[in-house]
């Protein structure tokens, strides 16, 4: 592979409804992917991806890739300064259109601007929720009203966001929603509990939808993501260089295996997990809960146990 780097390669997916994958569902797909730098080729124009959190980190390089695969963009944060200069360089680089939304998507007017445009911008189809912020501290050494705008960013604005796209793109019978959550979703214990809970809320909200939006055409995927080199670490409270690096990924290589997910069809990519069945086994344990999580009575071993 290697080897090739040098040679544009095109390549076509062409994803049939009802293609078997481990997991999701896929709608019909054409992306014509150029590689290697050279300029972007694409078969038809797939519209524009709306992107938060776009002036750093993961969301930034979902922008870079999005625009190569011949995505018109939206990039919405707060840093303008920042949005400017990652504007210039992909919007020459590419050729697309970037446009620049300056928004606090912790303050409710805000994000209801954003969430305007979503609703009415028509070009837009996909949505890109990734703008979030983390903590590692425990409960204790906590900041309660921290915690509450981390809620306020990470699920409550993401939701609206969600909101705002979805009727359009059922409606128009096509669209994508990229959700950024964390492995903290499954794995709480790992940083601050409230930053799993937000996650665990993204990854539950992105299931749910998944299966009520079955056959309209609309994709959501959940993206799990270690460890990542970026800045959430700093803003969270941990440096990135505190954490062992053979946990820590490169955010270019976890966006790239994050999209191959979505290509793949896949309503979860955990980008770092080495066995898909690991996850498989996750979730079929999780379904066979689903008949015995609601009964008309307290299961056996409650019974007879003094409790007052
Ligand atoms: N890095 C990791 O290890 C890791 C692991 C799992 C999941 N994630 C998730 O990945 C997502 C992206 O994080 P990252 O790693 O790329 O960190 P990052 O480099 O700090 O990027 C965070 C982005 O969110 C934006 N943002 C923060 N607060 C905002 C606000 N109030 N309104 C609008 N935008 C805001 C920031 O832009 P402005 O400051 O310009 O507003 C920035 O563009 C987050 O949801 C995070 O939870 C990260």
């Amino acid at each position: 592979m290697v080897a090739t780097s040098c040679v544009l390669k095109r390549r076509i997916y062409d994803i049939q409804d009802g293609c078997q994958h481990a997991y999701g569902s896929l709608r019909r797909w054409r992306l014509a992917i150029a590689f290697e730098g050279t300029a972007p080729r694409t078969t038809q124009h797939p519209g524009t991806a709306l992107v938060t959190g776009a002036s750093s980190g993961i969301g930034a390089i979902y922008a870079d890739r999005l625009a190569r695969r011949g995505y018109g963009l939206i990039l919405v944060a707060r840093n303008r300064a920042r949005l400017d200069t990652l504007a210039a360089r992909i919007s020459n680089e590419t050729g697309r259109s970037v446009e620049i939304v300056t928004a606090d998507l912790g303050q409710g007017a805000d994000v209801r601007r954003v969430a305007d445009i979503l609703k009415m911008d028509r070009s837009i189809t996909m949505l890109v929720n990734n703008a979030g912020v983390g903590a590692t501290a425990p409960a204790l050494q906590s900041d309660i009203d921290e915690m509450e705008a981390m809620i306020g960013l990470n699920v409550t604005a993401l939701t609206r966001l969600t909101y705002a796209a979805l009727p359009g793109f059922v409606a128009r019978g096509a669209g994508t929603i990229v959700n950024i959550s964390s492995i903290a979703a499954v794995g709480p214990e790992i940083l601050n509990g409230v930053y799993g809970g937000t996650k665990a809320f993204v990854l539950a909200l992105t299931q749910s939808l998944h299966k009520e939006l079955a056959d309209t055409g609309v994709t959501v995927q959940a993206v799990l993501p270690g460890a990542t080199a970026t800045e959430f670490w700093d803003v969270a409270g941990t440096p990135v260089d505190h954490l062992p690096a053979a946990i820590v990924m490169k955010a270019t290589e976890m966006v790239d295996a994050a999209l191959a997910g979505l290509v793949r069809g896949e309503l979860v990519t955990i980008p770092s997990l080495p066995d898909v069945a690991d996850w498989i086994a996750y979730e079929g344990a999780r379904q066979a809960l689903m008949p015995n999580l609601s009964h008309a009575r307290p299961a056996a071993r409650y019974a007879g146990v003094p409790v007052a």
